[in-house]
């Protein structure tokens, strides 16, 4: 594992998702690579697309749209530690000629109006209040560009006991991350799109699974198997270290274990819940 170059104590003290980049997580979103792409090509993202990744974490989305795609990408997220690494990434991978990472808030992107063809969210608009954020994101679009989200959804109308335990899960992501955290139905995702005044609006319904196909592509993105292996070793060792080292970090893995598998794990409860990739275009 890499030496960190913060002290236990910075660690500890670091929000949810700066710390899980510290980490080393490269991504959040539970459709992966796979979900990421099958967004772009509905966003109909080409070679000459300007794209913007709101809340964009350590940039591992960002760096393989642009890698795929060969569009030119920024980046922008609130949390500190995700932007350093994802410029990291982004060197790393040799792309600082196709993408840029900046610190920034999805309510007030840094952008003029009409900058973008494209926006994307993954696993982020679900944190945020999506009058604002969406008001935000068809201002820095250009007329005709489409905003696409790829967020987790619930369904609506599930039996009691079933959406109490998913209640307790939405309880303990909003506790861990500190940021308000609750499902919306595929309904309430389309109706806000609607809402922010777009058109050509799509909601594709999508079940959590990770497929051969996924691990592949990510390991393909990563620079190959060995390099794929290694990161997986290295979140094991740190994420060990971690725990054994910080109460507060302890307790936050077992609360987000316990959040996991009600919402990803348990049949029972799983079985309500996925992710969406939603697209409209700005008038
Ligand atoms: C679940 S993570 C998803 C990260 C990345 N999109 C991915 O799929 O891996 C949520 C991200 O949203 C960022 N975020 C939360 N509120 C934000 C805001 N108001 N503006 C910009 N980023 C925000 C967090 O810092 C975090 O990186």
């Amino acid at each position: 594992m890499q030496e960190s170059d913060l002290s236990m104590k910075e660690i500890d003290d670091l929000g949810y998702y700066d710390f899980m980049s510290q980490l080393g997580v490269p991504y959040f979103h539970v459709g992966g690579l796979t979900s990421t792409k099958r967004l772009a090509e509905l966003c109909q993202v080409n070679k000459d697309s300007k794209v913007i990744v709101v809340g964009c974490g350590t940039g591992f989305s960002a760096c393989f749209v642009a890698q795929s795609f060969g569009c030119s990408v920024v980046g922008v997220d609130i949390a500190e530690v995700s932007i350093r690494k994802a410029k990291e990434r982004a060197k790393a991978a040799d792309l600082m000629d196709k993408v840029e990472f900046r610190i920034g808030d999805a309510y007030d992107l840094p952008f003029e109006p009409d900058t973008f063809d494209v926006v994307i969210t993954e696993f982020v608009s679900q944190f945020l209040d999506t009058n604002r954020a969406f008001r935000e994101f068809v201002r820095v679009l250009k007329p005709g560009g489409m905003v696409g989200i790829n967020e987790m959804y619930r369904d609506a109308n599930i039996p009691p006991a079933a959406e109490e335990e998913i209640m307790e899960a939405e309880r303990i992501f909003g506790e861990i991350t500190q940021l308000p955290f609750s499902l919306p139905s595929p309904e309430n995702w389309e109706q806000w799109l609607q809402k922010a005044g777009l058109s050509d609006i799509h909601v594709y319904k999508n079940k959590v699974s990770v497929s051969e196909k996924d691990l592949k592509l990510m390991s393909r993105s990563m620079g190959g198997f060995g390099k794929f292996a290694r990161l997986f070793m290295s979140l094991m060792i740190g994420m060990t270290r971690y725990t054994l080292s910080s109460k507060k970090i302890r307790s936050r893995f077992r609360q987000l274990s316990k959040g996991k598998r009600i919402l990803i794990r348990n049949r029972s409860t799983s079985k309500y819940v996925g992710y969406v990739l939603g697209v409209g275009r700005k008038v």
